[in-house]
């Protein structure tokens, strides 16, 4: 039986990815900020799964305190190894910067939330990844390669570099590390109140499938990594876009 941590489990696309394992029998550890958020999730995933293995825990990931209450909250569940570890906590930093002290603090924010996130989480439990057969997968953006997001395409491109170093330090324990880098995707929190009909439109207008991603479809990749199938892969980019973008 599989450990999979999902980080930003409680919503969007960490949801649906924690929901796909539950339903392959894994046990899953959902962690975010909001504990209500998180209790709900996991109630609704048991019932979808089928079984109960499935932890909401508590903790904000931007700090050290919190990666390691949520590792200590995975080993205290006592089942071993952590089998794989995917990181869908993150979000975009949209305050308007007046002055350099503004700049300074939104830059931070959108590191702190999209690169320290998954680096602080991954560095607490890098002891507990299986060997060999560990698997890490980090959820960057569309903006990581066509920009648009400022602080945010520069914080999810770091996450581009920051995995081929990481596959590289834990390729020879069979430890693979890739990332998904999603276009569009509806039905999450990620754009709050600003999304619009017409910039829905515009969003899938750019796709060459006519249609909005789901979390689902980001998912399915991540499924797809984290398999004993994919132990040949490492150190990628997967690009879930509709075809808004290509890769490069
Ligand atoms: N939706 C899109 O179109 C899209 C496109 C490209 C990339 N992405 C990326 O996909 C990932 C998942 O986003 P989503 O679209 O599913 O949006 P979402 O529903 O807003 O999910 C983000 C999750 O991250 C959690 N989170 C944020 N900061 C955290 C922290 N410091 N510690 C712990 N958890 C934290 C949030 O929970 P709490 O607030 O409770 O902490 C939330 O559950 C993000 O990294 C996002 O940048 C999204």
């Amino acid at each position: 039986m599989r450990m999979m941590v999902v980080s930003g489990g409680g919503t969007g696309i960490g949801r649906a990815t924690a929901e796909a394992f539950a339903l392959l029998g894994d046990t899953v550890v959902i962690v975010g900020r909001r504990p209500e958020v998180l209790e709900r999730t996991a109630g609704e995933i048991r019932l979808a799964a089928r079984h109960e293995r499935v932890v909401p825990v508590p903790a904000d990931l931007a700090t050290p305190e919190g990666a390691e209450q949520a590792a200590a909250a995975v080993r205290r569940l006592g089942m071993g190894a952590v089998d794989g570890l995917v990181h869908a906590a993150g979000g975009v930093d949209r305050s308007a910067a007046a002055n350099l002290h503004e700049v300074d603090a939104a830059w931070n924010r959108d590191f702190q939330q999209n690169v320290l996130t998954a680096v602080l989480l991954t560095a607490a439990v890098r002891s507990d990844l299986r060997r060999p057969g560990g698997r890490i997968i980090l959820i960057s953006s569309i903006a990581a390669v066509n920009g648009g997001g400022g602080s945010y395409s520069a914080a999810k491109a770091a996450l581009h570099g920051w995995a081929v170093s990481l596959a590289q330090e834990l390729g020879p324990d069979g430890i693979t590390v890739n990332v998904i880098a999603p276009g569009y995707i509806a039905e999450t929190e990620f754009f709050g109140e600003r999304m619009t009909p017409e910039r829905h439109n515009r969003l899938v207008s750019r796709t060459l499938v006519g249609r909005p991603g789901l979390p689902a479809d980001i998912a399915a990749a991540s499924v797809y990594l984290a398999s004993k199938e994919a132990s040949y892969v490492t150190g990628q980019v997967l690009h879930v876009n509709g075809g808004a973008a290509f890769s490069r």
